[in-house]
């Protein structure tokens, strides 16, 4: 009765101590990679290659809705990404954010997580920015870049 006493105690005491290992080995690496961060720096670089594969994409994910990328939406309701739109009001990282996961409050426009990875929505991106005038690339760049000095400060949420 004692011994087991002391041997349900000891193991106690074991399931603990490997609890305790386990947490702090979580919490580290949680610090060191939050999942929810994603593997790519903004703003996106836009490269010939991404635009020529972004084209594509965008052929086949994106005009049913939103028309060719400097016209006309197709959708009523969907946005017009060229010049005439709001797109370019935008940063990089969030443009990037809301393609994967959805603009907030979007009611039409689907999520691509699981559809597109992460560099092809970079590459979609990278088609969509070199649609714009060349002024209208430079102010989204230099706004992208002033989001990302913020997101430095205080954090991407
Ligand atoms: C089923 C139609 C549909 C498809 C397909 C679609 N979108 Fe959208 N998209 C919308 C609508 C509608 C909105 C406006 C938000 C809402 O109500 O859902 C939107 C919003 C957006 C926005 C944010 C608004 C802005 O300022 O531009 C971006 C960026 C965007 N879409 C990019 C894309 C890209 C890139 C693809 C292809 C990979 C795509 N969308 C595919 C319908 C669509």
């Amino acid at each position: 009765m004692r011994i087991n006493k002391f041997l349900s105690l000891g193991l106690i005491l074991i399931v603990a101590l490997a609890a305790t290992v386990a947490c702090s080995d979580n919490s580290i690496d949680t610090r060191v990679t939050p999942l929810e961060e994603p593997a790519m720096s903004f703003p996106v670089d836009v490269t010939n290659e991404r635009v020529s594969a972004g084209e594509n994409i965008y052929a086949r994910n994106c005009s049913s809705c939103h028309g060719p990328v400097n016209g006309r939406p197709t959708l009523p309701g969907a946005p017009a990404h060229g010049d005439a739109g709001h797109t370019w009001h935008h940063p990089d990282r969030l443009l990037f954010q809301w393609i994967l996961d959805r603009p907030p409050l979007a009611t039409t426009m689907p999520a691509f997580r699981g559809t597109l990875s992460e560099e092809e929505v970079a590459q979609v991106l990278a088609y969509i920015k070199s649609s714009w005038l060349p002024e209208i690339q430079d102010r989204q760049n230099e706004g992208s870049v002033q989001y990302e000095a913020q997101v430095v400060e205080f954090g991407s949420e």
